[in-house]
């Protein structure tokens, strides 16, 4: 079986490889604190063997769901936040043709994102967009409660039920939530949406292998259970402790890392499809480690786009930062760069050449000026962008995160800090039930 590859031989400038096998013994402890449930927020680690887990009926269910809705609709719109918007984005842009928005090619329904922020023309341009198209929706909290997505939710669900009547438009959402509890649940089951549970035991940012992922990824039209048996297999090998466990080498380096003063990582590729997998990789990073004052800053690029803004700071602004770079081995296409007869632009150096090559050496390039500036890097070599391999390195992230919140003394299955703008923001609007709040704010504002 091929895999992805973690290489760290990279760091040693700053971490030499006796420093991060000093934490072997620490890094297994973790491993095991993660496997066998011993730790803070151990009723949050259903997602460690989500992937064995998932019953095919289950995926059967979920690809028989996708169907429907591929059949009656043009565009779903999967409404939800966080956790519960990232992995699908980031799973579906990174298996999409890039112009898939301007081409009708497949015959899929074109998968649309809302309720991941509260913006007013984003909202309108959408429905307007929508007014005449058919269109499903899929809503995804496992609270039923976010504010976001609750409110594009009541937008689409109005809109929808306007259009094809409130019986057909029920045929045509789609309830990923708790099995019980939240709004969510009581409006689905009152309504009689189909519905998916989102377990207990399985968190917003660990949840993209569940349904609350692999619905809209299987309406975009890819295949979820090469996926989940992507990851599955890393599930298998990222179980034993020691180097050739790519989720504890990871989580142990980049530890060794922070320890040494690198406290931020900047996860780099060389591929645009990426973009998204940098922002759902943030969110499992910052919000797994970020707390009680400690935890290495998770930032993104997207190579070499990036290095004509952020490259000077990468290079030589304040030497406290590492990079993970995300090197993909195939391309699925070959562009060649052409002979020009007047060379003007003095590219003829590079004709017949391979686009893939110009990148691959502006890739190392990079690589070995940033290790010469100080940057030390890990390399994640992933084969190609297949269904396999997507799940390979998801699940390859989530162990290594959970392994790393563990090294770093934090409890890595809460979020207490994303409470504070909520409270903030309701007693600003004056939500019911916040009144001593509301009038406490009333006054700081007053004061300035
Ligand atoms: O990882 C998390 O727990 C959060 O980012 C949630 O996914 C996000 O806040 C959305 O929550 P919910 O699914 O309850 O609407």
């Amino acid at each position: 079986m091929k895999t992805i590859d973690v290489n760290v031989t990279s760091v040693y400038q700053t971490v030499s490889a006796d420093q991060i096998k000093a934490l072997d013994a620490e890094a297994a402890k973790c491993l095991e604190t993660v496997d066998k449930a011993t730790g803070p927020g151990n009723d949050f680690l259903g997602w460690v063997t989500l992937p064995t887990d998932t019953p095919e009926s289950l995926l059967d269910e979920i690809q028989q769901t996708a169907a429907k809705l591929q059949k009656s609709c043009e565009y779903v719109v999967c409404i939800g936040i966080g956790g519960s918007y990232l992995g699908a984005k980031a799973v579906i842009e990174a298996l999409s043709d890039s112009f898939a928005a301007y081409k009708n090619a497949d015959g899929n329904p074109k998968v649309l994102f809302a309720g991941q922020n509260i913006g007013e023309d984003y909202m309108w341009e959408l429905m307007d967009l929508l007014n005449d198209k058919k269109f499903g929706i899929i809503v995804i909290s496992k609270s039923g409660t976010t504010t976001e997505p609750a409110i594009a939710f009541r937008l689409l669900k109005e809109m929808l039920e306007r259009k094809v009547g409130k019986k057909d438009a029920a045929e045509l959402i789609v309830a990923i939530t708790d099995a019980k509890k939240g709004a969510l649940r009581q409006l689905a089951t009152e309504e009689g949406y189909k519905t998916f549970v989102i377990a207990d035991n399985v968190g917003g940012r660990y949840s993209v292998l569940s349904p609350v992922g692999l619905l809209p990824i299987a309406v975009a039209g890819y295949d979820i259970k090469a996926l989940v048996k992507g990851a599955a297999d890393m599930e298998a090998l990222t179980v034993a402790p020691g180097e050739q466990n790519p989720a504890q080498l990871y989580a142990q380096t980049r530890n060794a890392l922070y320890r040494a003063g690198k406290k931020i990582e900047i996860l780099a590729n060389y591929c645009p499809k990426l973009h998204y997998f940098g922002e759902w990789w943030k969110q499992l990073y910052g919000e797994t480690e970020g707390k009680d004052g400690k935890a290495i800053f998770p930032a993104s690029v997207d190579l070499t786009t990036d290095l004509h803004s952020m490259g000077q700071w990468i290079q030589d602004g304040e030497r406290t930062v590492f990079e993970t770079v995300l090197t993909l081995a195939k391309q699925d296409h070959e562009v060649i760069v052409p002979t020009d007869n007047d060379n003007l632009d003095g590219l003829n150096f590079l004709a017949g050449k391979r686009i893939d090559e110009v990148n691959k050496m502006a890739e190392l390039g990079t690589r070995i000026a940033h290790v010469d500036g100080g940057v030390p890097n890990i390399v994640i070599t992933i084969p190609a962008l297949t269904e396999e391999y997507i799940g390979q390195l998801i699940y390859f992230f989530e162990k290594a995160c959970g392994i790393s919140g563990y090294m770093l003394g934090v409890n890595p299955f809460n979020q207490p800090g994303v409470e504070a703008y909520k409270k903030n923001m309701f007693a600003l609007l004056a939500k019911p039930g916040y009144e001593k709040e509301t009038e406490a704010m009333h006054q700081r504002l007053a004061q300035k």
